[in-house]
C-alpha cells in the first residue's frame, strides 16, 4: 500500500467511525436465553434482537421452546453449572435471588442509575429485580394471568355472552357442549393445568386466601375446606375440555378458538399476542375478559432478564446495552404489542397506563397477587410440587377435592 492509499483508507475509516454510533465502537454479542417462540413471542423477541443489532451488537438467540419455560430453565441450570451461562436469561420472580445467592449474577446498578429505574420501575417489580439491594435482573413487561379469551362468533351461535362468573361460564359451557363447540381450549401441560387452577383458585378463595395460601404458604388456608371447593371447581372447569388436550401447547390452544373450534380459553395476556400475530381486533374479532369470578383482580407475571457474570469486556458492555434497551421506551412500545403484556414503565400512552393504573390500583385495594403458576408467587421448589398435584388431579378418573388438598398440604410442606 502506498503512503497515500494508506493515508485515504485511513481517512475513511475515521469518517465511517465516527458516523456509526457510539455504541457500537465497542461492539460485542449478547448470548440471550428465552422459550419465546409462539408466534407473538417471537416477534417480541426480534424486536429485542433487532434493536441489539442496529446498536452493532451480535444475537445468539438461545431459544428452548416449551411454554412457561421449564425446559428453558432446565438447559439453563446445565450451561451454568458446566461454566458457560448465557448473557442474559429469562428468569422469573423468586428464582431471580436463588440465582443471584449462587454468585452467578453481575450487578446491573450503574445501568440503573444511569437512566433512572428506581422512578420507573413500581417498587413491588423492582423488589423481585433485586439481591441484596442491587439491580441483577431487569425487567421487560407485565403480564395478568387471570384472562379469558373467547371467540364473539361462537358464542353467539349458541346464545351466550362472555361469563363473569364462574356459574355462568358453566352455563355457557353447557349450550356450547350441546351446539357440539368444545367450551375450553387447553392444553394438558403442568404449567397451563396450574394457570387455570390458579384463576378458579383466586375465583373462589378472593386475593387474600389467595395469598395466605400460596404466597405464605398458611397450612390453615391450603389444607381447609375452602381449598376442596376449589379443587371441586376446577374439575368441573376442566370437564369443558376436549379429550385431545394432552401435551397441546397452549397457543395451539389459542388457535382453536381462533377458529372457532373451542369457544373460549383461560391463559395469560401473551395469548392476545397470537390475536395480534394472527391480524384479529380485540373488541371485534375475539374478546378478553376477566377469568370467571375474578373481575377487578390481576394475577400478575413479570417477564424478566437476568444478567450473569461474564468476563469478556465487549460482551460485558454489550450485556449492558441490553440491560439499557429493554428499558428503553422504543422497545417496551414495540415488544408489549407484539407480546400482549403491558409496559414496566410507569410513563406510557393512555391505553397502557390505564392497564397500569388497574395494576396500581388492585395493588391498593388488596386484589393484586402473585401468579404462582408463572413463579411470581413461590419458589421453583414449592411451584413444582403444586404442579405435580394439580396435574396428577387433571389426570385422574377418579377426581377427589378432598384428597387433593391433603396431597397439595403435604407437598407444600415438603417443600419449605
Ligand atoms: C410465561 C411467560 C410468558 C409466556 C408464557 C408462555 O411463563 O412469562 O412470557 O412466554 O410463559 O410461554
Amino acid at each position: 500500500m502506498t503512503m497515500t492509499t494508506f493515508k485515504k483508507t485511513l481517512t475513511a475509516a475515521a469518517v465511517s467511525a465516527a458516523l456509526l454510533p457510539a455504541q457500537a465502537l465497542q461492539a460485542g454479542e449478547v448470548e440471550v436465553l428465552h422459550w419465546w417462540t409462539a408466534g407473538g413471542e417471537a416477534r417480541a423477541a426480534v424486536a429485542l434482537k433487532e434493536m441489539m443489532e442496529d446498536q452493532g451488537h451480535t444475537w445468539k438467540d438461545f431459544a428452548v421452546a416449551g411454554g412457561g419455560g421449564e425446559a428453558a430453565m432446565t438447559v439453563l441450570k446445565t450451561r451454568a453449572v458446566s461454566g458457560n451461562p448465557p448473557a442474559a436469561a429469562q428468569i422469573k420472580g423468586l428464582d431471580i435471588r436463588e440465582w443471584a445467592k449462587l454468585g452467578f449474577l453481575t450487578s446491573l446498578d450503574d445501568v440503573a442509575e444511569a437512566n433512572n429505574w428506581g422512578q420507573l420501575i413500581p417498587p413491588v417489580i423492582a423488589d423481585v429485580m433485586q439481591y441484596e439491594d442491587s439491580y441483577v435482573a431487569v425487567p421487560v413487561n407485565v403480564h395478568r394471568v387471570n384472562w379469558l379469551w373467547a371467540n364473539p362468533e361462537t358464542l353467539n351461535k349458541v346464545g351466550v355472552g362472555v361469563p363473569k362468573t364462574l356459574d355462568e361460564f358453566y352455563q355457557a359451557a353447557e349450550k356450547l357442549k350441546a351446539a357440539g363447540i368444545t367450551p375450553l381450549a387447553h392444553g394438558g401441560q403442568p404449567w397451563q393445568d396450574a394457570t387455570v387452577f390458579e384463576a378458579v383458585a383466586l375465583a373462589v378463595m378472593g386475593p387474600d386466601d389467595f395469598a395466605s395460601a400460596f404466597v405464605e404458604h398458611d397450612m390453615d388456608v391450603i389444607n381447609s375446606a375452602q381449598m376442596e371447593e376449589v379443587f371441586a371447581e376446577f374439575a368441573k372447569v376442566m370437564s369443558y375440555v376436549d379429550d385431545n388436550a394432552a401435551g397441546r401447547d397452549w397457543n395451539t390452544a389459542t388457535g382453536m378458538v381462533i377458529r372457532g373450534e373451542a369457544a373460549m380459553q383461560i391463559m395469560g395476556d401473551w395469548a392476545k399476542g397470537e390475536f395480534t400475530a394472527a391480524g384479529l381486533t380485540p373488541g371485534e374479532d375475539y374478546v378478553c375478559a376477566a377469568a370467571p369470578g375474578t373481575g377487578g383482580q390481576f394475577t400478575f407475571n413479570v417477564d424478566s432478564f437476568a444478567m450473569f457474570s461474564l468476563s469478556d469486556e465487549d460482551n460485558t458492555k454489550a450485556q449492558k446495552d441490553l440491560a439499557r434497551t429493554i428499558m428503553e421506551p422504543e422497545f417496551q412500545a414495540v415488544f408489549n404489542k407484539a407480546k400482549g403484556s403491558i409496559p414496566v414503565r410507569t410513563d406510557f400512552d393512555t391505553c397502557a397506563q390505564a392497564s397500569m393504573d388497574t395494576f396500581k390500583s388492585s395493588a391498593e385495594d388488596g386484589g393484586l397477587v402473585p401468579s404462582f403458576a408463572h413463579g411470581l408467587a413461590t419458589t421453583s421448589y414449592v411451584q413444582g410440587q403444586i404442579f405435580d398435584v394439580v396435574t396428577n388431579f387433571v389426570n385422574s378418573d377418579n377426581k377427589d377435592p378432598a384428597r387433593a388438598t391433603d396431597q397439595l398440604a403435604a407437598a407444600i410442606q415438603a417443600a419449605l
